[in-house]
């Protein structure tokens, strides 16, 4: 049975605030919510859509999925073409929608990476499980080392073009292709809207290749996935792996591995600086983020309702002194990992 009686809160845009992405017309708000994990087969429908409805009712206007995102890989896009069916179908354009193609979907030469036979057709799939006639944002995912990249940058333009995609976007290219990406994009009047990379207290990639000056100087935004690297950055793992948690699950994306004495240490450094912020670790993590002005967004992901409201209390305070940010320095910066 799906619940048809939502009414979206009528004070939803209050007190969300919406920034925009680089030089365009578009504003997204600083808190995003990504269905990664946790909205496919993997999650009772009752949850999803609750979690869905509180983010919506909390200002929370843009929804992030790939044609993988499951599990099962293209579950997440059905779920939410379900939802916007029961409940959200009323407030199509009070929607950012954004998809994206480049991992694998499909068995032979034509179901991954970035070429136009691969773009198109995963976005007309995305489309038809999301029951949409368009997305605001299509992503290529990953950059392609192979196809050449006019030729995934003119299938953007294309998509673009035939109104399947009002916006385009370029997630976890390495510098020199970013800056080929954001050049032809632009040539072609297509400006790319956001770049999309992970970015966190302890994985700075994007500061140390210059990824976040590049969206910058090239009128693009800058959205931050895993902004709480999956929940380390939180309180779920201080006192060991929680049942259901992400670490417990097998064949997870976050090895238990990745929780040496050395980070646990430093995590709790972080939390007890964040204790006396009056945040939680969570909080101050994503407020850290929201502090850079290069952000545009954090792109969070959430197993439940509880986190979601816990993570929204980040956009209280944003604001650090000098030693508070000298003390995450001293604390995260031994502790750096890069998960590709
Ligand atoms: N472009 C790309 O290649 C790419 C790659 C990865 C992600 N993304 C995007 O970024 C989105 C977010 O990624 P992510 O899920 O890794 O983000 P994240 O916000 O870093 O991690 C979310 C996970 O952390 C835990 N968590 C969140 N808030 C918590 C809280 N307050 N207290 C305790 N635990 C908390 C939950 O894990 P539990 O399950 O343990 O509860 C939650 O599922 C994705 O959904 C996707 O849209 C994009």
């Amino acid at each position: 049975m799906f619940d048809t009686s939502y009414t979206a809160a009528p004070g939803r845009y209050e007190a969300m605030p919406y920034r925009r992405c680089g030089a365009s017309g578009v504003l997204i708000p600083a808190v995003s919510l990504g269905l990664w994990q946790n909205f496919g087969t993997d999650a009772p429908m009752e949850r999803i859509r609750e979690i869905a409805h509180f983010a919506f009712d909390r200002g929370i206007c843009h929804f992030d999925l790939a044609n993988n995102y499951g599990p099962l890989p293209g579950a997440a896009e059905e779920n939410f073409g379900r939802l916007l069916q029961d409940s959200f179908k009323p407030y199509r354009d009070e929607l950012f929608i954004s998809s994206k193609a480049g991992y694998l979907m499909w068995p032979g030469p034509y179901g991954e990476w970035g070429s136009r036979k691969y773009l198109m057709a995963s976005l007309d799939q995305s489309l038809k499980r999301m029951k949409l006639d368009y997305v605001d944002l299509f992503y290529t995912h990953r950059f392609d080392p192979v196809t050449p990249i006019e030729e995934t940058m003119q299938a953007l333009v294309d998509i673009v073009r035939q109104g399947k995609a009002l916006y385009v976007g370029v997630s976890r290219y390495p510098d020199a292709a970013a800056k080929k990406a954001y050049d032809y994009l632009r040539e072609s009047k297509t400006p790319c809207l956001l770049f999309q990379d992970r970015y966190n207290i302890i994985d700075r990639w994007p500061e140390k290749d210059g990824l976040l000056d590049m969206a910058r100087d090239n009128g693009s935004g800058f959205i931050s996935f895993s902004p709480l690297q999956q929940g380390l950055l939180t309180s779920r793992y201080l006192d060991g792996v929680p049942a259901g948690s992400r670490m417990s699950r097998s064949g997870t994306s976050l090895p238990e591995k990745i929780l040496t004495p050395t980070l646990l240490e430093a995590l709790r450094g972080l939390n007890d600086l964040a204790q006396q912020r009056g945040q939680t670790l969570a909080q101050m993590s994503l407020s850290w983020l929201l502090a850079d002005p290069r952000v545009t967004s954090v792109l969070v992901g959430a197993s439940s309702v509880a986190q979601l409201k816990e993570n929204l209390g980040a956009l209280e305070n944003i604001h650090f002194t000098e030693e508070e940010l000298a003390a995450i320095e001293r604390l995260s910066l031994p502790v750096q990992i890069h998960q590709h």
